[in-house]
């Protein structure tokens, strides 16, 4: 894909001291992240990992509390790496996320949130997401869908509105964004069926946030998976 750009990584170690700010423009994804958590079973068994696909600042962690797994992170971002290891991971490496420094089989839960939306081929994302998951272990993908009214929503407000919790602009390419089809046969194809789900902030806590009434949005599930989904299935 022709005009991609190759420099956003810095984006994220620029941003890395704004990760835990409620009103800061990372904000968004710790709403996604709670939300994200409730997909994620509790650990069968003693020695249970979890692997954070782009685990970015590690917002995801703190959601993971008494779910009973050791948790990994791999991320671009050194810096935001720096910040998941104070939030509940006790294992990060940098790694690009097509090629997971992990061997076959190595993890019960396998989690990609909001990053598959930031790279040219996300099914070799997910291809390889199933690769380190063991057969009987859970996969949890949320992205933003190749829609039109994905990139009115993601980038046309999301970016432009003068808003707390605002993502700085050219934070999304809708290029990148993902076909829900496409996605759901690259983890068929690797032995996962997914199951799809679409999200959206809910609209009081929303307003309640704008108004500074509340630190936190809920975010609830929609019919609609046409802007942001989430998808979750046990490999076979
Ligand atoms: C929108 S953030 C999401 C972070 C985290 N998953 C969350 O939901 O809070 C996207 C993350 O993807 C990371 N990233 C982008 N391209 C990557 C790549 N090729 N390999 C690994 N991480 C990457 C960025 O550094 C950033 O931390």
């Amino acid at each position: 894909m022709s005009g991609i750009r190759s420099d956003f990584i810095s984006d994220y170690d620029d941003l890395a001291d704004t990760w835990w700010d409620p009103r800061g423009p990372l904000a968004p994804l710790g709403w996604i992240a709670r939300a994200r958590a409730d997909f994620v079973p509790v650990a069968d068994h003693d020695r249970a990992r979890l692997l954070d696909i782009a685990c970015g600042g590690g917002l995801f962690g703190p959601h993971l509390t008494g779910k009973g797994y050791r948790v990994f992170g791999v991320d671009l971002s050194a810096l935001s790496l720096r910040e998941a290891t104070r939030h509940g991971f006790d294992a990060v490496a940098r790694a690009d996320m097509a090629r997971l420094p992990f061997v076959d089989e190595s993890f019960d839960v396998v989690t990609a949130g909001q990053c598959l939306e930031h790279v040219p081929d996300p099914f070799a994302v997910v291809t390889e997401a199933c690769r380190v998951l063991r057969p009987g272990g859970t996969l949890v993908v949320d992205t933003i869908a190749d829609t039109r009214v994905a990139r009115l929503v993601a980038i046309t407000l999301a970016e432009n509105a003068p808003l707390p919790g605002r993502p700085p602009r050219g934070t999304h390419d809708h290029r990148l964004f993902v076909n829900r089809e496409r996605l759901t046969r690259a983890a068929r194809s690797q032995g996962v069926e997914l199951r799809l789900f679409g999200l959206r902030p809910h609209l009081r806590d929303g307003l309640r946030y704008l108004a500074r009434r509340r630190e936190r949005v809920r975010m609830i599930r929609t019919r609609s998976t046409g802007v942001l989904y989430l998808g979750v299935g046990e490999k076979w």
